[in-house]
């Protein structure tokens, strides 16, 4: 008998445009993986709104980010692609889940501290129990691992000690989920500040490199990318931040090692290899770019690939929620 195939789902807020880091430290992951698992992934727009969004833009960048997550070779015909607000057993099991998630354990979040640092005049409730909603969106979908970038492992560990607690009181519910974090790219930096994460909301600095942005732009960037006061290419994140981030990139989108790139570039300065690295990373987004821009064009077919998402999505969602309400001790309808 055929054994079944493993579940693996995860989802990006359309919180900004996806970045260079979003693409290597998680879509990249999930499109190698479509024919191995049963894969789940979803534009996190209930996430997004934990910071204030202008409705129009919010609306904008989640159908963008379908788009691109097609084109970044997520065919919907293997992958369930759907719009998080869409099903909406996301919102209800996140309720159910902060009843089971603790005031201290969620005050430790690193991500709640930087936001709310960030957001000072807006540091909400949504904000705080952010964590409960993702436990929910992943626990719904019972997967067995959940693709991210590093700064998501500790959301993805919380969820974990959730189901646990939920398990403990009420027997096998849940299915406990595993980060699966990439080896190269799980934290892509900043190119104009190499000591801190290349993120969407810092787009404006010249460190992020959006995953629509054209090659002369690409190109820009990454020849006035941070480096050091020495010329030659090493690996060395901790001396070397700079240059050590750009030959992450440049192994993710060429898959060289860190040894064959520093051999590669042996003799040469700066001016040779920002510039190559520019080069590898504009090839590797072109056909990305000029599919979702195809793509987005046809709002027809992308209407149709989120609502067949949430049509399947919603009733894997409802058995496990049905389950749930059950196991509580609520009254069934
Ligand atoms: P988000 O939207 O901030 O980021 C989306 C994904 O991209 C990864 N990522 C990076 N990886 C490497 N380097 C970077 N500079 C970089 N920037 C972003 C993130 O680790 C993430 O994998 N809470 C999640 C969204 C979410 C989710 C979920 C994920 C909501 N529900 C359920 C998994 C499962 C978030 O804010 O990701």
């Amino acid at each position: 008998m055929e054994e079944a195939k493993k579940t693996m789902l995860s989802g990006i807020k359309p919180s900004g445009d996806l970045t260079l880091g979003s693409y290597l430290g998680a879509i990249k992951n999930w499109a190698a993986r479509a024919e191995e698992y049963d894969c789940y992934y979803f534009m996190a727009d209930l996430h997004a709104i934990t910071v204030r969004q202008n409705p129009a833009d919010l609306r904008r960048r989640t159908l963008e980010q379908l788009a691109q997550y097609i084109a970044c070779g997520l065919d919907p015909e293997k992958n369930t692609l759907f719009i998080q607000s869409h099903v909406h057993q996301h919102a209800e099991l996140g309720w159910v889940l902060n009843c089971y998630a603790m005031f201290g354990e969620l005050s430790r979040m690193t991500q709640f501290k930087d936001k709310s640092a960030k957001n000072a005049d807006n540091i909400n409730g949504g904000l705080f129990t952010y964590p409960c909603l993702m436990a929910a969106d992943i626990l719904l979908y019972q997967p067995d691992y959940v693709p991210v970038g590093d700064d998501q492992r500790q959301h993805v560990e919380l969820c974990h000690a959730i189901a646990r607690r939920f398990n403990g009181v009420y027997g096998d519910v849940f299915k406990l989920p595993e980060p699966y974090i990439p080896k190269v790219g799980a934290r892509i930096m900043s190119l104009s500040d190499p000591t801190s994460k290349m993120s969407k909301s810092e787009e404006e600095n010249g460190g992020t490199v959006l995953l629509m942005d054209p090659p002369e732009t690409i190109a820009r960037l990454f020849k006035r990318a941070v480096t050091d006061s020495e010329t030659f290419v090493h690996y060395d994140p901790a001396q070397k931040p700079g240059v050590s981030n750009l030959m992450t990139i440049y192994s993710a989108v060429t898959g060289k090692s860190y040894d064959e790139i520093e051999a590669e570039f042996a003799g040469q300065g700066y001016g040779v290899f920002k510039p190559a690295v520019g080069e590898a990373v504009i090839e590797t987004l072109r056909p990305i770019r000029e599919e979702a821009s195809r793509l987005m064009k046809d709002k027809a077919y992308l209407e149709g690939v989120y609502r067949a998402g949430a049509e399947k999505a919603g009733h894997i969602a409802e058995k496990t929620l049905r389950k749930v309400y059950k196991k509580v001790g609520f009254v069934a309808r």
